[in-house]
């Protein structure tokens, strides 16, 4: 069923945060979500976050502006990208999109050293 859409869905949750609402691809698409924010340029580190189904929240990458090397932990390079290009906004990619990446997907921004995230979907 190669012409089934995909909703990658995602939500906000903070009025100084934006992001895409919810993207439809088709399967072996790349879906790119943007995120930007307000808040500030001390706010340069950005989390990407993923809920499938059934599953709790899980980091799939860190971002730090001024760092290319991103943090995947154990996610794969290969299926996500992301970039960091200023303080205020990143994106986040999913590649070769398939049915089980249907799911949300949210950002967050946090100053480093502040033990506070906040999360903006
Ligand atoms: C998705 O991104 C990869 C890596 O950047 C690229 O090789 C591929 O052609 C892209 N696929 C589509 C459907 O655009
Ligand atoms: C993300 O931002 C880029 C550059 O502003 C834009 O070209 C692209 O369409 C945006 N993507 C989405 C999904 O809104």
């Amino acid at each position: 069923m190669d012409n089934i859409k995909h909703g990658l869905i995602s939500l906000l949750l903070f009025l100084d945060v934006s992001q895409t609402d919810i993207l439809w691809k088709d399967q072996g698409d790349n879906a790119t979500m943007n995120c930007s924010h307000t808040k500030g340029a001390d706010y340069y580190q950005m989390y990407w976050y993923r809920q499938l189904p059934g599953e709790t929240m899980k980091l799939i990458v860190f971002t730090r502006l001024g760092n290319n090397n991103h943090d995947f932990g154990d996610f794969s390079k290969e299926k996500f990208s992301a970039t960091k290009p200023d303080a205020e906004s990143g994106t986040f990619t999913v590649k070769n999109l398939e049915p089980e990446d249907k799911g949300l997907y949210f950002c967050a921004v946090s100053q480093p050293h502040s033990g506070t995230i906040n999360l903006q979907g």
